[in-house]
């Protein structure tokens, strides 16, 4: 069985629902650690809770993104839990150097739109003034761009007319917490190729 870890800075359901699925035989992995850059992050909560190994690490003084001797720990800890794929999980720091380098082409992350449709921040609250009819939500490959890696799995969720942000985000989540399962699944397999941006199935 591979290891993966997920690194989360928030409340913590995309973790909740990955631990359901391996729980229930559904994601073939292993949670090896969780790591969150927030101490008060109730994913860590949710991993202590169900029994898996939860960690804090110090992000350092910048808000969005690790300066190099903080990333520096968050690659030593992973390579110290033998982690074979990182699953980003409202994880809110670009990733850099030395982590892309050192797990390339083995971190995944999941995004609240269909990508290449509003990457960043707010995106529900995005879609829905752009006035888009459909959103949805994307998993990929992390690069040195943001929110801009091979598209590994995408569901498209419809914009209502009395959707809200909340509302629209809440019904994007149920479809997150699917796709990323049959993502890390595919990725963990192995039966996949890459050419140019598009991500085969090869298996
Ligand atoms: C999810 O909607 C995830 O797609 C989003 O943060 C939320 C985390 O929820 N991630 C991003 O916006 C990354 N750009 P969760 O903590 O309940 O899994």
């Amino acid at each position: 069985m591979k290891n993966i870890a997920v690194l989360a800075s928030g409340r913590g359901s995309n973790l909740e629902a990955i631990i359901k699925n391996i729980k229930n035989g559904t994601l073939h992995a292993n949670l090896a650690c969780v790591i969150s850059d927030r101490e008060d992050a109730n994913a860590l909560a949710i991993a202590r809770d169900a029994g898996y190994k939860a960690l804090y690490l110090d992000p350092g003084p910048k808000k969005t993104w690790l300066l190099p001797e903080y990333e520096e720990k968050y690659v030593t800890t992973l390579q110290d839990h033998k982690i074979d794929l990182v699953c980003l999980s409202g994880f809110m720091r670009i990733i850099k150097q030395p982590l892309l380098t050192a797990f390339a082409g083995r971190i995944l992350n999941i995004h609240p739109s269909l990508l290449p449709a509003f990457p960043g921040l707010e995106v529900q609250k995005k879609a829905l003034e752009y006035g888009v009819k459909f959103s949805g939500c994307t998993v990929h490959f992390v690069d040195d761009t943001v929110d801009g890696g091979p598209i590994i799995a995408q569901a498209a969720v419809p914009i209502l007319d009395d959707d809200d942000a909340d509302t629209l985000a809440a019904r994007i989540l149920k479809e997150e917490h699917r796709i990323y399962t049959e993502a890390i699944n595919l990725v963990l397999s192995g039966k996949y190729k890459i050419e140019g941006r598009r991500v085969i199935k090869t298996g």
